[in-house]
C-alpha cells in the first residue's frame, strides 16, 4: 500500500501536470511574432507542443503560460481543459506562474513550446523515470561540437573535456513539490529548470534525449523543422 507521507509513493501514483512556457519574444526566429506563435505547415509551435503532450497518454493537465495580451485568443486556439496563463519577462518568471496554476500536481513536466516535434514517446519516458521514483529527469544529448568557456572579451578560459557535456532538452520532470521548493528558494534567472533544482541539492538524473526534440530558435532550425514535417498531411 503507498505511504502518502513518501514523497516516492506520491509520484508512483500522483497527478501529472505539464508546463508550457510559450510567452518568449523569439527575436532569433526573426519572424516578426513571439515565436510559439509561429506556424509550421498549419498548425503554431504552441499548438504542436500542446497535441505531443495530450497524445503521450500520460499527462492529466496542461496549463500553456503566454504573453499576457494573448491570453484570450490562446484559449480559443487550443482543445478545451488546456489552462492558459499570462507569463513574465523571463523564462523563469513565466514558469513561475505556471507553478502557481497547478497547485494539486504531484508531477510537473515543464516543456517548451519551441521543441514543437518532440516524439510523445520521450514525454512518456520522462514521466515513466519519476513514477519509477526519481525526482528530477531531464533528456540529454551528447555534444557534437567541442565547446569552450570564454570571457567578456572573448578570449578562451577553458576547453571542458567533450564526453562529459550534455546538451539538455524538455520535458524536464519533477516532483512537484521539489520544483516549487527550487522556485520558491530563488530569485536567479536560470535558463533551465533543473539548473534551480541542483542549487537545492537534488539529483537531477538525465535520460536519453531525441534528436527530433531540438529546440526551434533560429531560421535554420525553422527550416529543418519544416522539412521534417509532412507538407501533404501537415504531420
Ligand atoms: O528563449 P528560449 O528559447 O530559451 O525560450 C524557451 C521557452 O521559454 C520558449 O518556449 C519561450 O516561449 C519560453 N519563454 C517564456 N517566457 C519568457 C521567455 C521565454 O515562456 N519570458
Amino acid at each position: 500500500m503507498n505511504n502518502v507521507n513518501d514523497p516516492a509513493d506520491a509520484r508512483s501514483g500522483g497527478r501529472v501536470v505539464a508546463l508550457v512556457p510559450a510567452a518568449g519574444q523569439g527575436t532569433r526566429l526573426g519572424e516578426g511574432m513571439p515565436k510559439a506563435f509561429v506556424e509550421l505547415r498549419g498548425r503554431t509551435l504552441l499548438q504542436r507542443a500542446v497535441a505531443g503532450l495530450l497524445d503521450s497518454g500520460v499527462v492529466d493537465e496542461v496549463v500553456v503560460i503566454v504573453p499576457a495580451d494573448r491570453v484570450g485568443e490562446v484559449r480559443a486556439d487550443l482543445p478545451g481543459g488546456v489552462s492558459v496563463v499570462a507569463g513574465g519577462a523571463e523564462r523563469t518568471d513565466s514558469v513561475r506562474a505556471g507553478i502557481a496554476a497547478a497547485p494539486d500536481a504531484d508531477l510537473l513536466l515543464v516543456h517548451d513550446a519551441a521543441r514543437a516535434l518532440t516524439p510523445p514517446a520521450l514525454i512518456a519516458r520522462v514521466v515513466a523515470e519519476l513514477r519509477a521514483g526519481r525526482e528530477a529527469v531531464v533528456p540529454a544529448l551528447p555534444v557534437t561540437d567541442t565547446v569552450k568557456t570564454v570571457d567578456l572579451l572573448g578570449v578562451v578560459v577553458a576547453t571542458p573535456e567533450r564526453s562529459e557535456l550534455r546538451a539538455v532538452q524538455t520535458p524536464q520532470g519533477f516532483d512537484a513539490d521539489l520544483l516549487r521548493r527550487a522556485y520558491a528558494g530563488s530569485e536567479e534567472i536560470a535558463t533551465d529548470d533543473a539548473g534551480l533544482v541542483e542549487r537545492v541539492g537534488a539529483t537531477v538524473r538525465t535520460i536519453a534525449g531525441e534528436p527530433l526534440a531540438f529546440k526551434i530558435t533560429t531560421p535554420l532550425d525553422l527550416a529543418l523543422a519544416r522539412a521534417l514535417t509532412d507538407p501533404d498531411t501537415n504531420e
